[in-house]
């Protein structure tokens, strides 16, 4: 087994599973963390420390996408061994639903072109964005602030749902 970091790190990033991780075995995207899941030793003790208690077992049922998700780039991205900056907005996200089409997927933090559009924290969204935006030509309407949370299905890219959007290969339907 490992643990697996999942959709609530999305926009937070609190980082503060990296200071306890024994083994050093968490790696760091853009606005999203993973954990190698070769590297884990399933010790435990970062799951409790998650201010936005998005990290899990992979004993739990329906955690087979964010587990790929984990692997494949906990291969790409590079490790993180002390914590670093915490967004400023960082508990305006906590719980948000929806926060999986937001997840940037680029080799390394800070990749400029790896950036996909990102909600601005509270009520400050320009007119114009308030709309939703685009993800692989379709659009995502934003999370709402203060939304009751709603975990976003994944499902296989080839599914016959016409709705939805894509995000890392795998359809999801709000
Ligand atoms: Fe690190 Fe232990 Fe968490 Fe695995 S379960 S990521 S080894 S702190
Ligand atoms: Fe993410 Fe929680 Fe770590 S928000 S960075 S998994 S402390």
């Amino acid at each position: 087994m490992t643990y697996v970091v999942t959709e609530n790190c999305i926009n937070c990033k609190f980082q503060d599973c990296v200071t306890v991780c024994p083994v050093d075995c968490f790696y760091e995207g853009e606005n999203f963390l993973v954990i190698h899941p070769d590297e884990c030793i399933d010790c435990g003790v970062c799951e409790p420390e998650c201010p936005a208690d998005a990290i899990r077992a992979d004993t739990e049922p329906g955690l087979e996408t964010w587990l790929a998700i984990n692997a494949k780039y906990a291969a790409r991205w590079p490790v993180i061994t002390e914590i670093g900056t915490v967004p400023a907005d960082a508990q305006d996200w906590n719980g948000r639903p929806g926060k999986a089409a937001l997840l940037i997927t680029g080799e390394a933090p800070a990749e400029p072109q790896a950036r996909k559009p990102v909600y601005p924290s509270g009520d400050e969204a320009p007119a114009a964005q308030r709309e939703g935006y685009e993800v692989d030509g379709a659009m995502v309407a934003f999370p709402e602030a203060g939304a009751d949370t709603a975990p976003v299905e994944l499902l296989p890219r080839d599914s016959e749902e016409d709705d939805g959007f894509e995000v890392d290969g795998l359809r999801v339907t709000p």
